[in-house]
């Protein structure tokens, strides 16, 4: 089985499980997730809004542009990290995902990531940021890598702003590619400690 089959499977579970009915039922198909599957890095949004919903893959308005912008920075492609959302259903009007939407997708999200395997996962905003970062503060706290425990699992988790949030501002525009910039040297340092 590769790492996509895995990935396939644990898809039709969630289809199958009717996981967030509600939600899938006003959704166009489940955004499962983009990219390299067996990659080191994993960024995690909050979930999928209208192009997302219509194309079935994450991150892929302008938010997803500016995602690209940033992996550029840093010589890279969405081909060699992997993008998801915690809530991978479109929420209706684009509300903010509900915490019982993140609490029911939460045990899939950890199992598509101990599929990946990732060496670090980099949160996108708040929803996505607290639900790993309880007491994440994310003015403080973005840029700073932990490491964060699930059941027998350990992840190493980054949280940065959301892109959106940085779109139509120079400076948080900078302050998110600076901290991606930091994410190979974080992985090392990590690796070199662990
Ligand atoms: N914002 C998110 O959090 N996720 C997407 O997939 C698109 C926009």
């Amino acid at each position: 089985m590769t790492t996509q089959n895995l990935l396939d499977s644990l898809a039709a579970e969630i289809i199958e499980h009717h996981v967030c009915s509600e939600l899938a039922d006003g959704a166009t198909q489940l955004v499962m997730g983009d990219g390299n599957p067996d990659a080191d890095i994993v960024f995690i949004g909050e979930a999928p809004g209208k192009n997302e919903d219509e194309q079935g893959k994450p991150f892929v308005g302008a938010s997803g542009r500016f995602l690209n912008e940033m992996l550029a920075a840093a010589g890279m492609q969405r081909k060699d990290v992997y993008i998801t959302n915690i809530v991978k259903y479109r929420p209706p009007n684009n509300r903010d995902p509900l915490p019982g939407e993140k609490r029911e997708f939460w045990p899939y999200l950890m199992r598509q990531l101990e599929i990946i395997k990732p060496k670090v996962v980099i949160t996108l905003g708040r929803h996505s940021g607290s639900a790993f970062i309880p007491e994440l503060q994310i003015s403080r706290d973005h840029g700073h890598a932990r490491k964060v425990q699930y059941h027998d699992s350990e992840f190493l988790v980054m949280p940065l702003y959301h892109p959106a949030a940085a779109l139509y501002n120079g400076s948080m525009r900078q302050v998110l590619i600076d901290d991606f910039l930091t994410v190979p040297a974080t992985i090392a340092a990590f690796e070199t400690n662990a």
